[in-house]
């Protein structure tokens, strides 16, 4: 595992770190069992930075990672997120009030003194507009409930405007092979700004393993089968918003890719890491094995430019059309 500065925190956090949203709900059955093993094996293969939110199971996700952290003695960082139990999910919500008292629900399900990072769960646009929503969070830093902030984004806008808050330290947003808009003009700019970087839904929620195919079908109770079309929400975080066919053809084409001994995950995980501006990749895993597969990818060497340019003509030829000026 290789580590790399997060943002202006002064945290150092491996490349690859452990999407904890499957472990909660949504995602078909997961049991305690399968996610507890999970997240210790990410930790035993160098995994040092769990994403989670507090609407993840209802909480569950955060409880299943306050227990594992009492097992380890390492320095874990886990990031969650804030937002999303309000119901109406608009603007008004964004109170002191109401931010408190999500972030205190989160410190008693993950069973610490305080988060280490919060970020708002892709919140409307308008709070970008809103400085104050950002000045509560200065208070509840201030007043020891959180160390840092960050946003987690659904639209590239979204990331850029984010950089006018000097107080983020911290934009989560889809980037992966099937979405690669954000290597653009934002990644220059965050650069600039030191702005950390999670790279979320990196296997594109399992396309990008190869191990799909026409005939896969997905349990009622997991998103790949309930928001297949955004039924229930944005489209663009099951599938990337790639129509599953056509991601099944891009898939076959990248298949000769994949360097011996090294699964396409892996593969698809690498690929995000070539981009410097990245921080770290928060791939989900269910289970033991995709857990180490997942951290293992960090050791592969760097593509070559021709792999590069490669995924980029794929990404031109058969997904660009779909994703690229839509987020
Ligand atoms: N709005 C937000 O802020 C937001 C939204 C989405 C995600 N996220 C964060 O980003 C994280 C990652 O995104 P994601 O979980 O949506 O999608 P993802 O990482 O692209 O895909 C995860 C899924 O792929 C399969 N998988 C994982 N590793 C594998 C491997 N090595 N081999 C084969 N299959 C494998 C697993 O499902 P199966 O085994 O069932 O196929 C797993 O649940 C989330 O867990 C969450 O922390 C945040």
């Amino acid at each position: 595992m290789n580590y790399r500065p997060f943002g202006r925190t002064g945290w150092q956090v491996s490349e690859i770190g452990f999407g904890a949203w499957a472990i909660g709900a949504e995602w078909g059955s997961v049991s305690e069992q399968d996610a507890i093993t999970a997240l210790h094996a990410s930790i035993d293969n160098g995994v040092n930075f769990i994403d989670t939110a507090d609407v993840y199971g209802d909480g569950r996700s955060e409880r299943l990672i306050g227990k594992v952290l009492k097992e380890r003695s390492e320095r874990i960082y886990v990031a969650s997120k804030a937002g999303r139990r309000l119901n109406p999910h608009v603007p008004e919500g964004f109170t002191k009030e109401n931010l408190t008292k999500f972030i205190e629900r989160s410190l008693q399900n993950l069973e610490v003194e305080a988060l280490d990072l919060v970020q708002l769960h892709c919140p409307p646009y308008q709070i970008y507009y809103m400085p104050e929503v950002f000045g509560y969070l200065d208070d509840l830093v201030a007043e020891g409930k959180l160390n840092f902030y960050g946003v987690s984004v659904e639209k590239v806008e979204e990331a850029l405007k984010a950089l006018e808050f000097s107080n983020i330290q911290s934009v989560q947003i889809i980037f992966n092979i099937f979405r690669q808009r954000p290597a653009e003009l934002f990644f220059e700019m965050a650069k600039k700004h030191k702005m950390g970087i999670l790279a979320r839904v990196p296997l594109a929620s399992g396309l990008l393993t190869g191990k799909m195919d026409r005939e896969s079908t997905f349990s009622s109770d997991d998103h790949r089968n309930f928001n297949k079309h955004g039924e229930a929400f944005d489209v663009g975080e099951t599938f990337s918003g790639v129509d599953y066919d056509t991601g099944l053809e891009a898939v076959e084409n990248i298949r000769s890719m994949v360097p011996e001994g090294a699964t396409m995950a892996q593969f698809a995980l690498r690929w995000i890491l070539m981009f410097e501006a990245v921080t770290l990749a928060i791939p989900g895993a269910k289970n033991v094995q995709q857990a180490r597969d997942n951290a293992l990818a960090a050791d592969i060497p760097a593509f070559s430019d021709e792999v590069m340019a490669a995924t980029r003509q794929i990404y031109d030829e058969y997904i660009k059309d779909q994703v690229h000026q839509r987020w």
